[in-house]
Parts: C-alpha cells; sequence; structure tokens
C-alpha cells in the first residue's frame, strides 16, 4: 500500500524535477502511494483557481506532500500559493540545510548549517495596500506574536537538541524594528533561558549577512522570522552552490510539506535541463520524515555519489547533462 503522499507537480520546471525525483525515489526501494494533487498556475489555468478545495482536502488526509514550486504572479494577481499552503496548515517552521555538497566547488566547503524560519506571519501576512492616490505610496503590517515566536523558538531549540547542535543564533532587527523584531528576540531569549545545554546568540540581520558570506562555518542553528528567513535562505543557497542544490521542509503539528527552495526556474523551463537535487533533496528530508530511513540514505549517498564524481552533472554545476541523463546516474549509483 505504501506512504500516501501527495504530490503536486507545480510549474515551470516543477514536473521535470518531479518525474525525476519519483524515478529516484523508486529506485531508492521507498513505497510511496502518490496521489496527485493540483496548485499554482497550471490548478489555476485548469480548474479556474490556483488552490482548489480538493488540493487542501488531500493534503489534509494524508498529512506529507512533496510540493514542486509554484509560479506567483508579480505585483498582481493571486497571493503566493506557498504562502497561502503554509499558513492554511499551520506550517509553522520552515527547516533549510545549508550543507556543502560533495564535489560542487564553492569558496567555501565546510559550511553546515541549518536555518529555520518562521513561517506564518511577520511581513508575509499580506496585509498591505495602496495609499491614494494609487501610485504614491502603499503600507504594509509586520504581524509578530507572542504565541508564534514561543512556538518557533522552542522548535529551533528542540532541533538543536534533537540534532546534536551545539548553538543557536537568534537574528533580528530589532535596533530598528523595535516592536516588532524586539518582541522576537526578547521571547527566543527566554526560550534560551529554558535549553543551558545549548549555547545562544543574537545578532541583526544586515549582519548576519555579511557575516554569512565571510565566515559561515560560525552558524550552526539560525532562526529568524519570515522576511530574513526567506532572503538568508537563499543567501545560504548561494553559498553552497545555489538553489538548484537547497532543500527545505514545512513542518506543522498536523501536516508536513516538503519542497525545494528554488523557484519554477521559468527561462529553463521545457527544456529538460533542470537540476532536480534540491528537489530530490527534499524528498530525501520527506523518506527521513515517513521513517524510510534506509531510502533516504540510499538516495541522499547516490546523489552525493554522483555530483562528487562530476561528469554528469547540471549545466547550472558547470557540466552539460540533462534532467534524463543526471536521473539515470543517481538511479546506477542505487544500483
Ligand atoms: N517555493 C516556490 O514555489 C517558489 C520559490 C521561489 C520562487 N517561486 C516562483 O518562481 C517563479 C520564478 O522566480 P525566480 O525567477 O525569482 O526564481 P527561480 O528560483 O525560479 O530562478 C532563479 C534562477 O535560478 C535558476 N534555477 C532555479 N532553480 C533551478 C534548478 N533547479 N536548476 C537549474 N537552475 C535553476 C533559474 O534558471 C534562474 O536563473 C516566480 O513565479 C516565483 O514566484 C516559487
Amino acid at each position: 500500500m505504501g506512504h500516501k503522499v501527495a504530490l503536486i507537480r507545480g510549474d515551470g520546471i516543477g514536473p521535470e524535477i518531479a518525474d525525476a525525483t519519483t524515478i529516484v525515489i523508486k529506485a531508492a526501494g521507498a513505497d510511496i502511494n502518490w496521489i496527485e494533487a493540483h496548485a499554482g498556475k497550471a490548478a489555476a489555468d485548469t480548474f479556474g483557481t490556483p488552490l482548489p478545495e480538493e488540493t487542501l482536502a488531500t493534503i489534509e488526509e494524508v498529512k506529507v506532500a512533496l510540493k514542486a514550486p509554484l509560479a506567483t504572479p508579480i505585483g498582481a494577481g493571486y497571493r503566493s500559493i506557498n504562502v497561502a499552503l503554509r499558513k492554511h496548515f499551520e506550517m509553522y517552521a520552515n527547516v533549510r540545510p545549508v550543507k556543502s555538497v560533495p564535489g560542487v566547488l564553492t569558496p567555501f566547503n565546510d559550511v553546515d548549517m541549518v536555518l529555520i524560519r518562521e513561517n506564518t506571519e511577520g511581513a508575509y501576512i499580506g496585509i498591505e495596500h495602496d495609499i491614494p492616490p494609487k501610485g504614491s505610496a502603499a503600507e504594509s503590517i509586520i504581524l509578530i506574536t507572542r504565541h508564534a515566536c514561543l512556538r518557533i523558538a522552542r522548535y529551533a531549540f528542540e532541533y538543536a537538541v534533537k540534532h546534536g547542535r551545539e548553538e543557536v543564533t537568534i537574528v533580528h532587527k530589532a535596533n530598528i524594528l523595535k516592536a516588532t523584531s524586539g518582541l522576537f528576540l526578547n521571547i527566543c531569549k527566554e526560550v534560551a533561558a529554558d535549553y543551558p545545554q545549548i549555547k545562544s546568540r543574537d545578532l541583526i540581520v544586515d549582519n548576519t549577512a555579511m557575516q554569512m558570506v565571510k565566515n559561515p562555518q560560525q552558524f550552526d542553528v539560525v532562526v529568524t522570522t519570515n522576511l530574513f528567513g526567506d532572503i538568508l535562505s537563499d543567501l545560504g543557497a548561494g553559498l553552497i552552490g545555489g538553489l538548484g542544490l537547497t532543500a527545505a521542509s514545512n513542518i506543522g503539528d498536523r501536516v508536513s510539506m516538503f519542497e525545494a527552495v528554488h523557484g519554477t526556474a521559468p527561462d529553463i523551463a521545457g527544456k529538460g535541463i533542470a537540476n532536480p537535487t534540491a528537489f530530490m533533496l527534499s524528498a530525501v528530508q520527506m523518506l527521513k520524515h515517513l521513517g524510510e530511513n534506509a531510502a533516504a540514505d540510499k538516495m541522499q549517498n547516490a546523489i552525493y555519489t554522483v555530483l562528487a564524481k562530476g561528469d554528469v552533472i547540471t549545466g547550472d554545476l558547470g557540466g552539460n547533462a540533462n534532467t534524463s541523463q543526471f536521473t539515470e546516474a543517481i538511479c546506477n549509483a542505487i544500483g
């Protein structure tokens, strides 16, 4: 019967990387019963809505989703479906490992940090409007609540304990955003006091960005608010070789959703050249979440083996393999 997982194949390069990933998961021996669900532009075109009720019901029922990137119109049109899904299912923790990948040449080869981003509030609650006359000004609300800060701070410190991590860095902008970022910082410090075995420190977000570029090895676990986490996680992706390599989990109490950090890559969509590594590594996290540890390890080792060997890699990493060739090489490495 297998684990039921909702599969959202998404927009742009989404279907290409989703197909590649399901092939590798099968080769790794995990028994997954994929339940296809629709969202994003593809859903809007077919069903008249970017987030059909049926998709929400499927995810609610099966509790785990593997979601390829979804297109969000810029400046107008429907709001981000990624944000809507995270909000609807209260997936409050966005967990983004930033770990050097063997064989991928970057200025640093020993980065190993985990960015934990609050996923439900902050600057992304979508309460903003124009101030008339249109085009002259606009304003937006940043919402920070004690409940959400406690929840994400506890998640970060618990994560550190469970994964043998030593330090949590609390990233904020409390010097300027005294009320909102100040509240986040104070609550994180309160929670830190409950975890004397984990070191903690706080760092202003702009300094964090600079420190991540200069000396990323100093970071272990980082916890921050929604907007800062979004930006720093892409910086992290850049540190380990790009968006094509970075995975993310969205964790809630009822439902968890696994996705790549990158978007739909419209510039290369349909060409069969997308790098599916990030989505595959998200699937590795999903397999671990489902308790399919043997398949997860096989899959991750095979991905790293192929990347380290370096003769069958995609264009974004300097190679000339297409998505299918890369996928086949991983299946062969699984054996
Ligand atoms: N989680 C998500 O669903 C998600 C995340 C970010 C952006 N988006 C959406 O994606 C669309 C495009 O956004 P964008 O252009 O800012 O970011 P993007 O991540 O799609 O692309 C940025 C650059 O990285 C490259 N790239 C990204 N993923 C790649 C991969 N797997 N292999 C090779 N190259 C890859 C692209 O070709 C492009 O040059 C927008 O509609 C945006 O809203 C969705």
